[in-house]
């Protein structure tokens, strides 16, 4: 949602701080803002826009030489995304800044008692209520800024990371932080802290992983954690398995490209030392015992977005595997229906971020009723990991472009890990049959570089398709999640009107959209397994075609019977079908990219959106 950085050290504040600020601005660029203390003084500068707008201000306006700063990357929620509404906020006397990640749902109650009180609020925000209590709470600076942030915490509702500086404690930066994300890095003589430890990466690996309703004091010489009593808080410390290289486009115009490319080196990644010799699973990390995994007899899924799209994909393999009942939910509608969980109830939640507030919420009810939860997540560090009573990491690296892409992947590589074992604990498949599927795995990297290296194709044809004003994806069984991942690209992408849609649904109703020209972008499963629904699949593309649209045809290596039917068709290697959306997600990830390019849109950054969604 929001970026936030902390610095204490001898390095310049600014530079550290703005650095941080690039790093982090996938998760908001709304607006962006520093608070920096030089010479017992606090100065601000925050400016709407992209982050390079806050530069030129700087430029035009320098501030004083600092060694303590905060500053923040903004996605708006209370207020329009202004100069005035952009963070740091400061308290009447300007001397306490505050930043905020999340939403303090009570704002409007502390606003008008601050205002009885006689201060002045001058933005719509939610946040600058806090730099008056912190006011109140420091009263004029006999108070610590720590003591002060306790206090503060105490009269807080809703999701917050919150980190304040104050004049009148030049070598501290406090932060705070419930159910919203707030690392620790620990650097020598001198610390950081920040929503993700991207934005410290270039200068440590070393990083503190915060509990729940902590607050922390970092300083040049130290970091002290307590609860919101003040009572020692239980951290978390740890290494960063990736360096700064990982967190940069290495050449790339965007991060999305980068991890495009990434994603063959992704899946292996996410495939490593879970695999033995003789193919079987090995997942001893996970957590849950045998004895556990052999009581389920449910499983939901929960996810949001893309991750709701692999949850989707998981289903087909899960349910084939294990013959389990699996249900897929998307985790903002979950626990408003009041779902029927019990102790034999598996949750699996997926999470790229492992913050997204609507799963995390998800997940919280599911453990109040006492489901078991396994988090499939790729960020280490973050919230759902910790809440879950499992966890599985995709290693995919750091995923910065807001659209995901190897993300996806290996959540869909997650997920069929997780089938596989609970396949081969509960003894649903032979040996030999899962050790097949685990060497078709193996081999789906090398399938996926040959698909990278022939996209040109995609890449012309979106080009071509520029102008068009929607685009229609069908897809059968697995590749009903493709065409919705397809079409949901598209949109983030794009900013065009795109549906997914299953092949077989059309008739029913949405076979109305097709006309003249109208792109249909479909994924033809293999003719060879289940060739029922290939031929199903290539049914419904004569259908279409018939109509007047334009085919494009995602197709195996060999697959002539769908030639007559394309007008263009894109080559994947042969695999699986339930392996396929390995494959076939490719060329819709390109596809979507270089529409946004051709389009003139920012394929990194699209309007609206941020990469973390830490609210509801
Ligand atoms: O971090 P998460 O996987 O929980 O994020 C869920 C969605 O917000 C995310 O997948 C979103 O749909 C992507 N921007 C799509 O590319």
């Amino acid at each position: 949602m929001c970026g936030i950085v902390g610095y204490v050290g001898d390095q310049s504040a600014l530079g550290v701080v703005i650095e941080g600020l690039r790093r982090l601005e996938y998760r908001g660029y709304d607006s962006a803002g520093v608070a920096m203390l030089a010479d017992g003084k606090l100065a601000t500068a925050k400016k709407a826009g992209k982050l390079a707008n806050l530069e030129a201000l700087l430029e035009e306006s320098p501030m004083a030489p600092a060694t303590t700063g905060i500053g923040h990357t903004r996605w708006a929620t209370h207020g329009a995304p202004n100069d005035r509404n952009a963070h740091p906020h400061v308290d009447c006397t300007g001397t306490v800044a505050v930043i905020h990640n999340g939403i303090i749902e009570n704002f409007a109650h502390l606003r008008a008692e601050l205002e009885s009180r006689g201060h002045e609020l001058v933005s719509d925000t939610d946040t600058e209520a806090v730099a008056h209590l912190l006011e109140e709470a420091t009263r004029g600076g006999e108070v610590g800024l720590a003591d002060a942030m306790r206090a503060v915490c105490h009269r807080l509702e809703g999701a917050f990371t919150l980190v304040a500086t104050h004049a009148d404690f030049p070598d501290a930066v406090v932060g705070a932080r419930r159910n919203s994300p707030l690392v620790v890095g620990r650097g020598q003589g001198e610390n950081f802290l920040a929503s993700d430890v991207a934005a410290f990466i270039a200068h440590t690996r070393d990083a503190v992983e915060l509990g729940q309703d902590q607050v922390v004091e970092v300083r040049r010489d130290g970091v002290t954690v307590t609860d919101f009593d003040g009572n020692p808080g239980e951290v978390r410390e740890y290494h960063v398995d990736w360096d700064l290289s990982a967190a940069e486009k290495g050449g790339y115009d965007f991060f999305m490209l980068k991890e495009i490319d990434e994603q063959p080196q992704a899946v292996a990644d996410t495939m490593l030392g879970r695999l033995d010799d003789d193919n079987r699973l090995v997942l001893d990390e996970m957590r849950l015992s045998d004895d556990d995994l052999r009581e389920i007899d449910k499983i939901i899924v929960i996810a949001c977005g893309t991750s709701f799209h692999a949850g989707l994909v998981a289903k087909y393999a899960i349910e084939h595997w294990t013959r389990i009942p699996c249900e897929v939910e998307l985790a903002s509608e979950f626990r408003y229906r009041d779902p029927v969980l019990t102790r034999s109830t598996l949750i699996v939640a997926i999470s790229q971020s492992g913050e997204t507030m609507d799963t995390l919420m998800a997940l919280r009810h599911a453990r109040e009723q006492k489901a078991k939860v396994l988090a499939i997540c790729n960020t280490n560090g973050s919230t759902m990991p910790r809440e879950s009573d499992a966890v599985l990491y995709t290693h995919a690296g750091p995923e910065v472009a807001v659209a995901s892409t190897k993300g996806y992947l290996t959540q869909i590589v997650a997920c069929y890990l997780v089938g596989l074992y609970l396949a081969q604990v509960r003894g649903t498949k032979y040996g030999d049959e899962i050790a097949k599927v685990v060497a078709d795995l193996r081999a789906m990297p090398a399938k996926m570089q040959r698909v990278l290296d022939d996209l040109e194709p995609v890449r012309e044809l979106a080009r071509d398709l520029a102008g068009a004003t929607s685009v229609l994806f069908l897809g059968r069984h697995v590749g009903y999640p493709t065409a919705l991942e397809g079409a949901l690209k598209l949109k983030e992408l794009a900013y065009m009107h795109a549906e997914g849609f299953a092949a077989g649904e059309l008739k029913h109703g949405p076979i109305a959209l097709i006309e003249e020209g109208v792109p249909v972008i479909t994924a033809v499963p293999s003719p060879r397994g289940r060739s029922i629904l290939h031929d199903k699949m290539v049914s419904n593309l004569q259908e279409v075609r018939a109509r007047g649209a334009r085919t494009i045809v995602i197709a195996e290596d060999g697959d002539t019977t769908v030639e007559p039917y394309a007008d263009v068709v894109i080559r994947i290697p042969q695999s699986p079908t339930l392996l396929q959306p390995l494959l076939s997600t490719i060329p819709l990830q390109v596809f979507a990219c270089e529409m946004a390019k051709a389009r003139g849109h920012d394929v990194d950054q699209p309007r609206n959106l941020a990469k973390s969604v830490t609210v509801e």
